[in-house]
């Protein structure tokens, strides 16, 4: 088997093949969501443990879902993130849990490296759900089947990864995972919206929307992350609508069969027309919900695969 990894804390970490093997294990998940009888028996006994320290609706429902699915025992711990800014508490908090005996742990958190930092201090298999302006893997492998079955393929496609970079995870995630499978990246966004020292990626940057999406098989738009924004990164939501807001005008220019991705929450009419969200003829939103919780079940089972072997060789 091509995934031997502990944890699964960023797509970083992951060679292409690896991927392959957790898109391939979701496809059979995907199967199993869609019949009558969902459950399987993959993490029976095994208990998952999420610890979301930002909020969140589809990312914690979807890693909930996911365990429940595969049977395993799931506790959700609602975690007040006044409490833990400090790496100290965060420290305890995972200790006091890896006393408890989890095998998987799916961790969110506000500041980039602190899933990392747990990682090396539990026993148990770690999922990053998202570490600040880190890594959100399991976003980005979601994103990867979802491109593969509307598309056919994962490799040569030209991918427009378009408005809030700086602030998102999400968009860093991808573009290591799409990078890794040989496809063209675009950014296009605002500069004041644009990472330092994003030409290391190897991306194109764009600032004009008709521009970068002459010719796209994907259009992946952001959610402007307000919460991460600590002064004036745009002139007002009503010029970025204008500028950089998705619609069917600037659609127009991308490929006629390209499809439209949004990780959500969406802001209708701040980086995406409703009703282009809404049109099931281009946009792939739902389906990246469905697939999420495939792709999680998947890692979940890989990473409980390799727990058992260990465990199974001491
Ligand atoms: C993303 C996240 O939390 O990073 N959402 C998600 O996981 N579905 C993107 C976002 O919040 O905009």
């Amino acid at each position: 088997m091509t995934f031997t990894h502990r944890h699964l804390l960023g797509i970083e970490h992951l060679r292409p093949e690896e991927i392959v093997t957790v898109l391939d294990l979701a496809e059979e998940y995907v199967d199993l969501n869609r019949a009558a009888q969902k459950h399987s028996d993959a993490l029976a006994g095994l208990t998952q443990i999420n610890m979301f320290f930002e909020n969140s609706t589809r990312t914690q429902a979807s890693f909930e879902l996911a365990g429940k699915r595969l049977g395993a025992d799931v506790m959700n711990m609602a975690m007040q993130a006044s409490s833990i800014t400090k790496g100290e508490t965060l420290i305890d908090t995972a200790m006091t849990l890896n006393a408890m005996h989890p095998d998987l742990l799916v961790v969110r958190h506000p500041h980039s490296g602190a899933v990392d930092l747990l990682a090396q201090k539990v026993n148990c298999a770690v999922l990053n759900a998202g570490d600040g302006r880190h890594e959100h893997p399991t976003q980005a492998l979601l994103d990867a089947l979802t491109i593969r079955r509307a598309k056919g393929r994962l490799h040569r496609l030209n991918i427009a990864i378009c408005g809030d970079i700086a602030h998102s995870r999400v968009a860093r995630s991808n573009i290591i995972l799409l990078g890794k499978m040989e496809n063209r990246i675009r950014l296009i966004g605002p500069p004041t919206l644009m990472p330092a020292g994003i030409a290391e990626f190897g991306v194109e940057v764009y600032d004009d929307m008709a521009k970068g999406l002459e010719d796209v098989d994907v259009v992946m738009m952001l959610r402007l992350q307000r919460e991460r924004m600590d002064g004036g990164f745009i002139p007002s939501e009503r010029e970025y609508y204008h500028r950089f807001g998705l619609d069917a005008d600037k659609l127009a220019n991308a490929k006629p069969d390209a499809i439209v991705m949004h990780p959500g929450p969406m802001n209708r009419g701040v980086e995406i027309d409703g009703t282009l969200a809404d049109d099931i003829n281009r946009s792939v939103i739902q389906d990246q919900v469905e697939m999420g919780v495939a792709v999680r079940m998947a890692a979940m089972d890989l990473l409980a695969r390799n727990l058992r072997s260990v465990q199974g060789a001491a």
